[in-house]
């Protein structure tokens, strides 16, 4: 897709340019004869003094042009941006910002779990730096034990003095020995670490739902059933919340190779039996709130088969069982499976390749939505995308089960045009979990023993975090185009949302790699005193934080001007920016 008026600007600059270029070449023949009394002036291709005269007038004529031309080709970089806070739209869950923390590679052990005695500091086991971390993120759920290692989880094997537990293979992921430390307990301690919500998996390819109903009671009964006496043995008698439930873990492959019908009928059952026994979740009609909610399995490919069949059923739901969400994973992986981008040390082909490959999540969702919409036009029931993100190639000399990428600007800017489109579909997308949370695929947070580094994507869920809960507010805009080998992007991409106390938000990704582009924004429904602004951007498409360098991409402030009630702001090349707008 090209931008006509860009287009056309471009070809008037160069041919404005070319013409100068060689007024000005040919003008420079003249060689200069000094004999006797009298100086003349010959040109090196014979001609007169009047022609070349005609070709000064000429290159003065072409500078004029030229310097016509030249706002013409700088107009091209900006892009107009009408924010109408009149027309308020809905409620951005803050559970789209959720994240996944799965049993696989050091995501868990290392990255959160590092025992009692390390010498790395922690509480409980827990890593002290990465919880200060993801406080700042205000994460709003976790995902947790998986991903494909929940369906061979069994919970038992993880609770009790850790001494004791037996130690299992992770034949999900690399066939490591899992110790069994990280369990029910320690993840709720996680959990209550960070100031989040747990999103629990249980296991449909490889328990019962007897199993998963225990493990419910384990973690949620208050009263003193045997189940909540065994949990105030192992030390927590005040039962937990679990605010999600996952009723497995993509069936179709990982999950148990199912059919959707064959699930469908396991997820009713799984519905009915595994219940939430916390009293403040029981329910208006029990007097709680902050009901649980279940989530389905749903699609992982752009097929409506799966949702199609859970949907139907769900339709015709009983006082039974029920269902509150349909989950949906997707990947971005640009070259296909196995995933073959690099993570680092790469150039504008692959970038451009990757960005343009994430953009393919709106219309997966809208092909999704539209088959939810027949059966639930109220949308009732959410779609939870709670594994998405950038799935690049192992990093030279990893476990290639262990799933590790560095990260770069690059996927700073999938991950804020992927919160863009959730914003967009904030009305059936009420939860995401980005895949991974620390040391895993697309993660927050690296680390290796004793160090640790905030990666771009982590600093861009810090840059949203006032968008959490925030009303999403429409902005109209011609996004141009950006180019590179063949592979055009959209050189913009924008959303805005007005906050509890006022204050509008407008968020800009400049996924132009080369070029800034300069914003300017009308606003209605809302008269703009004041703003400051945020924003990240990296040296190169493939910059990114090391442990021997934590800082090359951080957030710095960005100048933002208001003018008659006009917002305008440069922005950098490769970045995502957040203005704060005061009323
Ligand atoms: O996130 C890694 C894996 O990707 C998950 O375990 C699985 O659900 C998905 O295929």
């Amino acid at each position: 897709m090209l931008n006509p008026p860009s287009q056309i600007n471009k070809a008037i600059y160069l041919a404005c340019s070319l013409w100068l270029v060689l007024c000005i070449f040919e003008g420079s023949g003249t060689e200069y004869e000094n004999s006797g009394c009298k100086s003349r002036a010959s040109h090196s291709d014979g001609s007169t003094e009047a022609e070349s005269l005609a070709r000064r007038v000429l290159a003065v004529f072409g500078l004029l042009v030229f310097s016509l031309a030249a706002p013409l080709l700088a107009a091209d970089n900006i892009v107009h941006l009408s924010v109408d806070a009149t027309k308020p739209g809905p409620k951005i869950n803050r559970n789209v910002f959720g994240q996944f923390a799965e049993n696989l590679g050091h995501g868990l052990y290392e990255g959160i779990w590092v025992g009692p005695d390390s010498s790395i500091p922690n509480t409980r086991g827990i890593r002290n730096d990465v919880v200060a971390a993801l406080r700042e993120l205000k994460v709003p759920n976790v995902r947790w034990p998986g991903g494909c290692f929940a369906d061979q989880y069994h919970w038992r094997k993880g609770i009790g003095p850790r001494d004791k537990r037996p130690a299992t293979v992770n034949s999900a992921w690399g066939d490591v020995i899992d110790t069994n430390a990280f369990g029910s307990d320690e993840f709720m301690d996680f959990i209550q670490q960070i100031g989040s919500t747990p999103y629990v998996s249980v296991n449909v390819g490889s328990g019962t739902p007897q199993e998963a109903a225990e493990w419910l009671e384990y973690m949620t009964a208050a009263a003193p059933t045997a189940l909540a006496k065994e949990r105030a043995a192992n030390g927590h008698p005040e039962p937990y919340k679990v605010g999600f439930l996952g009723i497995g873990n993509e069936s179709w492959d990982c999950g148990g190779a199912m059919t959707p019908d064959y699930y469908v009928s396991l997820m009713k059952v799984y519905s009915r039996f595994v219940l939430n026994m916390n009293p403040a979740q029981r329910g208006p009609a029990q007097g709680g709130n902050d009901q649980m909610l279940k989530i389905a399995v749903g699609p992982g490919t752009p097929d409506t088969e799966w949702t199609e069949a859970v949907m139907k059923a769900w339709k015709k739901h009983t006082w039974a069982w029920d269902i509150n969400g349909v989950s949906l994973h997707w990947y971005t992986v640009p070259n296909g499976w196995p995933p073959s981008t690099p993570s680092e040390k790469f150039g504008l082909d692959d970038y451009t390749k990757t960005l343009k490959s994430t953009l393919f999540m709106d219309e997966f969702l809208r092909k999704q939505e539209a088959v939810m919409g027949k059966y639930d036009p109220e949308k009732k029931v959410t779609l939870s995308v709670d594994e998405w993100g950038a799935w690049h190639a192992p990093l030279a000399g990893s476990n290639p089960a262990f799933l590790v990428q560095q990260n770069s600007i690059r996927d700073a800017i999938l991950a804020s045009l992927n919160l863009n489109i959730f914003a967009r579909h904030s009305e059936r997308v009420r939860i995401a979990n980005i895949a991974q949370m620390i040391n895993v695929l697309q993660s927050m947070i690296l680390t290796d023993k004793e160090k640790m580094v905030l990666t771009p994507t982590y600093y861009v869920f810090k840059m949203y975090v006032p968008f959490q809960n925030a009303t999403f507010i429409p902005v109209a805009f011609d996004a141009g185009t950006y180019t590179h080998n063949g592979v055009s992007l959209p050189r913009v991409d924008a959303i805005a949302a007005k906050v509890a106390d006022g204050k509008l938000l407008l968020e800009i990704t400049n996924l132009d790699a080369e070029n800034p582009v300069t914003i300017d924004a009308d606003m209605t429904g809302i008269t703009a005193k004041s703003a400051s602004g945020e924003t990240l951007t990296g040296a190169a498409v493939d910059s990114v934080n090391t442990f021997a360098s934590p800082n090359t991409i951080v957030p710095k402030s960005a100048a933002v001007k208001i003018q008659d009630g006009k917002l305008s702001l440069t922005v950098a090349p490769r970045s995502v920016t957040i203005v704060s707008i005061e009323p």
